[in-house]
């Protein structure tokens, strides 16, 4: 028990965070904490994982799972950071408390999370499942992009200011085969379906995001290159998971009157044939 390492898990219930948890529980080497919001979820019900609540919209619910872990380990060896949440929608009509809320879960959630088990992390390693659009190309889901990209710029900041020898990585898959797409279109369904200045647009976007879940890359993959880089003797602070990532960080590196000009000519071939 002694020497086991010490595995934290956000977002376990489902798609990477469920692999995840799966993987290093076939393992005698770790002892795992798995984060769940909802009990009738935790499917797999694996006597080796110590499941423990946490609601990330949800400071106090934050600060009792820090609390919980802190009570049962001295040190948290790897901490992965991975339940989060797609808020889409234009600009233009966007509920400003969308935005809060899409911020809250993947973002600050993250930060308050680590801030509460400070205690125990030392010599840690922290991975956040950031995403290729932290690189910020795509319309009509930037509060997603957007809270990715404050997620990198933070914990960048912490690896960089941090006096415990913290490992902080971002990993930024490209399309993952995971019900976030399918959840993503239930839960933005008001703004995707009555905006008459956008409607192909969204209708597109829509469409996309189901077709994801098929065409995505297999999420049992995506979760052995995660856990992979999570034991690497030393690691890097960004990854990418996939072409599409790969070329999204490539188009990065261009102006960003060029990027905005390719985008929409993108947008514009394929939504052509939206209705
Ligand atoms: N799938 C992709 O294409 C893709 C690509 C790049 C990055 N990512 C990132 O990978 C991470 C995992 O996504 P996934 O694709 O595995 O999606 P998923 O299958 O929907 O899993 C997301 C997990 O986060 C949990 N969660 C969501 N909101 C929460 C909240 N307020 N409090 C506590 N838990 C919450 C969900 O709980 P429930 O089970 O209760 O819903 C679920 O366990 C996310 O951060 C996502 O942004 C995904």
């Amino acid at each position: 028990m002694e020497n086991k390492k010490v595995v934290v898990i956000t977002g376990s219930t489902s798609g990477i965070g469920e692999e995840l948890t799966k993987l290093y529980s076939r393992s005698e080497d770790f002892r795992i904490f798995a984060g769940y919001r909802n009990p009738d979820k935790i499917s797999n019900n694996l006597e080796n994982v110590d499941y423990f609540y946490i609601n990330l919209a949800d400071t106090k619910s934050i600060i009792s799972a820090a609390d919980y872990i802190k009570s049962k380990v001295g040190k948290v060896d790897i901490l992965i950071n991975v339940a989060g949440s797609v808020v889409a929608g234009p600009v233009e009509v966007l509920p400003i408390d969308k935005l809060k809320e899409q911020f809250q879960i993947n973002t600050f959630s993250h930060i308050e999370f680590v801030q509460n088990l400070f205690p125990v992390l030392d010599n840690s390693r922290i991975i956040n499942i950031s995403s290729m659009a932290s690189f910020g190309h795509f319309p009509f889901i930037s509060p997603y992009c957007a809270s990715k990209r404050s997620l990198d710029i933070f914990f960048n900041a912490l690896l960089i200011e941090n006096h415990k020898n913290l490992e902080i990585v971002s990993i930024k898959p490209g399309v993952i085969a995971t019900p976030i797409w399918e959840k993503s279109v239930n839960s933005n369904e008001q703004i995707l379906n009555n905006n008459i200045y956008y409607a192909k647009e969204l209708s597109f976007l829509k469409n996309n995001a189901l077709s994801n879940t098929q065409k995505g890359l297999d999420v049992r993959i995506v979760a052995e290159k995660i856990k992979e880089i999570s034991l690497k003797k030393r690691v890097k602070s960004s990854y990418l998971i996939g072409k599409d990532a790969i070329f999204a960080q490539i188009l990065s590196y261009l102006p960003q009157d060029l990027i905005n000009n390719l985008v929409k000519l993108g947008l514009k071939a394929r939504i052509s044939n939206c209705k």
